[in-house]
């Protein structure tokens, strides 16, 4: 079959290789019908996270149909020819973790991740196609994918909603959704989101949905400030003024109540914390450039909650800590528990309070996905979110 592997840095291929096969009684194999790419492969593909190996399979964002089960799948849950997504984290449904929706937590998915103890203290969930940090476990991103406890991971969707509505609940809905949830916005709210790719897209649809009164989307990518300003958002071009200066000046001096980091560890910027962060980043002295994630903190609010689902992966240099002590503030993050959320969400696209289409810029065939990744890495403006048709 087709799959897509990473090679190395900006090296991704389209390959024939084996076809998945049940490993596990509660495997089962999914025929892919469509499948994304997230800003979290675009770590992968700009070589920032260890641990992958040549060859490996890329994908975590993808739905399908069931076409074998294990026989230790519960046949009650889950038959073949079911229609499905799947949550990018792998969770086995029955740990401490997961018993507390804590799903991206889960004990039993990655015992044996390449993380060294003494750096994480012990190790988050198994991940699709996402190094061997997060398990090693092949991606979606491929005609055929094995999904382990498939009874616990896999979610059957209606017939009447397309691919292209309910893709996203594998990954960047409940992100964005888990990002507005975690910033615990009030009535009269004004949240600031940092980022406004897919993450900060569904980040500040959320907010509102959540009951914000005011969003404010900041980034310098002038087709995405344009999708955010279609959901009412009011934008900072970071590029043309300065992001602290107009925050405080949209909220009378105090400062965004809720700020929400959707950048993560590969922020871009004009300031000079950013040339110093990719000074430091190349000569090792810290692995993240968190820019976003400090001017978030600096300019949040007094007793305001400063929410990430940025991805970090390592090690960050001066990392405003007294400021965050000194304003009160509330630091939530971590990759998201999509089993908790995508329930909720799919009622949401249901009713159709939120239609997730509207984020898709790109389909393309998986024959094409080299070049779909070059487009998203460096056509930002254009290139939001790409679908990929196996
Ligand atoms: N927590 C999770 O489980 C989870 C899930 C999915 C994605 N993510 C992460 O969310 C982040 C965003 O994902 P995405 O798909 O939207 O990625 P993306 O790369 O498409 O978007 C990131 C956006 O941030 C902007 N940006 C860069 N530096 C900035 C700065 N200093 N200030 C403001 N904006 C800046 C970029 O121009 C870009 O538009 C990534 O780090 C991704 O890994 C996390
Ligand atoms: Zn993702
Ligand atoms: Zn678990």
């Amino acid at each position: 079959m087709k799959a897509l592997t990473w090679h190395s840095k900006f090296d991704v291929r389209v390959s024939n290789v084996d076809m998945p096969k049940i490993l596990n009684p509660r495997d089962a194999i999914l025929k892919v019908t469509s499948t994304a790419i997230c800003g979290s492969d675009l770590h992968l593909y700009d070589g920032y996270i260890p641990t992958m190996k040549s060859g490996d399979i890329l994908g975590h964002e993808f739905m399908g149909e069931i076409v074998e089960l294990g026989a230790g799948v519960d046949k009650s849950k889950l038959a073949v020819g079911d229609r499905v997504v799947i949550p990018f984290n792998v969770a086995c449904g029955s740990c401490f973790f997961c018993k507390k929706q804590l799903t991206s937590c889960c004990d039993n998915t990655n015992p044996n991740a390449a993380i060294p103890r003494a750096a994480y203290g012990s190790s988050p969930a198994g991940m699709f196609g996402y190094s061997h940090m997060f398990g090693g476990y092949a991606g979606g991103q491929a005609e055929y994918v094995r999904v382990p406890l498939a009874d616990f991971g896999a979610f059957k969707v209606p017939e009447d909603l397309t691919d292209d509505q309910v893709l996203f609940l594998t990954d960047i809905f409940p992100t964005g959704y888990m990002a507005a949830a975690n910033a615990e916005i009030e009535k009269g709210d004004t949240v600031a989101v940092w980022g406004a790719g897919p993450v900060g897209q569904f980040a500040l649809r959320s907010a509102l949905l959540l009951g914000a009164e005011r969003v404010v989307s900041i980034d310098d990518v002038p087709g995405r400030l344009e999708m955010s300003r279609a959901a009412g958002a009011t934008t900072i071009d970071m590029s043309k003024e300065p992001v602290s200066d107009k925050l405080m000046a949209l909220t009378g001096g105090r400062g965004p109540d809720r700020c929400i980091d959707a950048v993560g560890l590969e922020a871009h910027g004009m300031s000079i914390d950013a040339a110093i962060d990719r000074i430091k980043v190349a000569t090792f002295l810290a692995t993240d450039r968190a820019h976003a994630l400090r001017e978030a903190i600096q300019c949040c609010r007094k007793g305001g909650t400063v929410s990430v689902p940025g991805v970090y992966g390592g090690v960050i240099d001066k990392f405003p800590f007294g400021a965050a002590f000194g304003k009160g503030l509330t630091l939530k993050m971590g990759q998201t528990h999509v089993h908790r959320y995508l329930p909720e969400l799919l009622k949401h696209i249901q009713a159709g309070r939120l239609d997730p289409t509207f984020v898709i810029t790109h389909r393309m065939p998986l024959s094409d996905a080299p070049n779909a990744y070059k487009m998203f890495s460096e056509n930002k403006s254009q290139v939001i979110k790409v679908v990929l048709k196996p």
